[in-house]
């Protein structure tokens, strides 16, 4: 299914077409002749028949961990610790890791010594939230040692005197803030605070060693615990090799979310749909167009199939779908890349069952990092977790499909050949940039 802008848009500013019409009607009569012999066309694409598929390209920025982060800590840590921190996190996995790796980077910049964070709901087979449910906790203790204080239970004399911690809300604080200036205040008079960190931090002001702290625990010190890592490997030898991972964002939370229209899907998708919106209504009519030309619209099945097609991916590639439950209309994958594997498909119906949602994230995140190719619809949490740490293993297969240049492709009337080639040449450009590739956090671009 694809979706069509309804009307075709000319009403562009032209400084042309103005100077023309101060002009006299010999040249407007001319002007409007031309116009009508040059419009049906839209021939700015030359179509290639034969492109190769995308990965083959050659790649002009290869993203790397940055020189200053060299796994080793700046300078020595303090002997005197300024006070305990815990991190209170929220949300999926990867949102949750985002924010834990924030506030360790929030720690070393304070003097802090760390006590392990809260994840809000994480288990592997039951609801008992916790870090440890996901990560190794020895291997981060051990791999942050000299980075940043770390301890597994609070000592002692703290633990006597402040059961839970001082909760400071930064997340309410809508300006950009420093940590020095309005967080160190409370950690010095309470000892033991929790935080979860905001987005609008003062990154820019970090020292040198505190970014260095955040990327080597982030990327170097969180690795899945033994019991989840050996079921993610188990799922991981399940999958036909080389695969695809493709991260398909079309759950009926995220179509809600975004506000979208969408033609033709089946009732039951509607249905699903429906009962995800609440209060969001989906724009319609002018706005609607304007939305989606906007690359607002998360990529259909149908038309990420489309898209691979058009990036010259095979069909009878081994795709694991990455993807959350409750996916819509998948039929419109499937009906083209008919070798695709889920979760579900290969796991035990008995293990699949128990499994919570962030479990779930915590095996495709997992088989994503490992996959000798991966796609994304959306640049999400998950996205940008993957394809950073892709990127530091050297797996430069790594792309996200492009929904704007989509939307627009298909806005300006492009189809079939001539869609697909524009496709092509565009994520081609995003491809050799390494566009996707890496957060620019930790790592940084090397030109080849
Ligand atoms: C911490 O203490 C040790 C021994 O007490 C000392 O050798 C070291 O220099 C101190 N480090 C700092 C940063 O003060
Ligand atoms: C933290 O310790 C470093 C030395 O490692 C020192 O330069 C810095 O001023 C300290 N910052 C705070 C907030 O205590
Ligand atoms: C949760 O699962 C863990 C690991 O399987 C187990 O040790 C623990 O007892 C379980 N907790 C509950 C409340 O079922």
């Amino acid at each position: 299914m694809f979706i069509r802008s309804s009307g075709i848009c000319c009403r562009t500013k032209n400084p042309l077409s103005f100077l023309v019409r101060s002009l006299i009607p010999f040249f407007l009569a001319l002007f409007f002749l031309s116009k009508l012999f040059t419009l049906p066309t839209p021939t700015s694409w030359s179509v290639a028949t034969e492109r190769p598929v995308i990965w083959r390209s050659r790649r002009t920025v290869e993203w790397r961990p940055c020189n200053w982060w060299n796994e080793k800590p700046l300078v020595e840590l303090p002997n005197k610790t300024n006070g305990y921190i815990r991190v209170d996190c929220f949300g999926g996995l990867n949102q949750m890791r985002r924010d834990f790796c924030d506030g360790i980077g929030i720690a070393r910049l304070l003097n802090a010594t760390l006590v392990l964070p809260r994840f809000e709901v994480a288990a592997y087979w039951n609801e008992s939230s916790g870090f440890s449910d996901v990560f190794d906790v020895d291997n981060f203790i051990k791999q942050t040692q000299g980075f940043v204080h770390v301890v597994r239970e609070l000592p002692e004399d703290i633990a006597i005197t402040h059961k839970d911690p001082i909760m400071v809300d930064c997340r309410k604080r809508k300006e950009k803030f420093d940590y020095i200036e309005e967080v160190l205040p409370y950690l010095l008079k309470y000892k033991y605070i929790s935080i979860t960190p905001a987005m609008s931090q003062r990154r820019d002001r970090y020292p040198l060693y505190a970014k260095v702290a955040l990327c080597q625990a982030c990327y170097n010190a969180l690795q899945l615990n033994e019991v989840l890592e050996s079921k993610a490997l188990e799922l991981l030898n399940s999958i036909p090799k080389p695969f695809l991972s493709l991260h398909l964002r079309f759950e009926p939370d995220m179509v809600a979310y975004s506000q979208c229209e969408y033609k033709g899907l089946s009732s039951s998708s509607v249905k699903a749909i429906e009962a995800a919106r609440g209060v969001r209504k989906a724009w319609t009519g002018e706005f609607g167009n304007a939305w989606r030309k906007r690359g607002k619209c998360p990529l259909t099945p149908s038309e990420t199939a489309f898209i691979l097609e058009a990036l010259k991916i095979p069909r009878d590639t081994a795709i694991y779908l990455a993807a959350g439950d409750g996916l819509l209309e998948l039929d419109g994958l499937t009906s083209v890349y008919s070798n695709v594997h889920t979760k579900s498909s290969i796991l035990s119906s008995e293990d699949f069952g128990r499994m919570h949602g962030n479990t779930k994230a915590a095996l495709d995140y997992y088989v994503s990092i490992n996959s000798d190719a991966y796609i994304a619809t959306y640049f999400g949490n998950m996205d940008k977790m993957v394809g950073t740490m892709r990127a530091k293993k050297d797996l430069y297969k790594t792309l996200v499909l492009n929904r704007r240049i989509f939307a627009e492709c298909v806005w300006k009337g492009l189809a079939g050949m001539e869609l697909a080639d524009a496709l092509w040449v565009m994520h081609n450009n995003d491809f050799v940039i390494g566009k996707g590739n890496a957060l620019p956090d930790c790592f940084c671009e090397i030109k080849l």
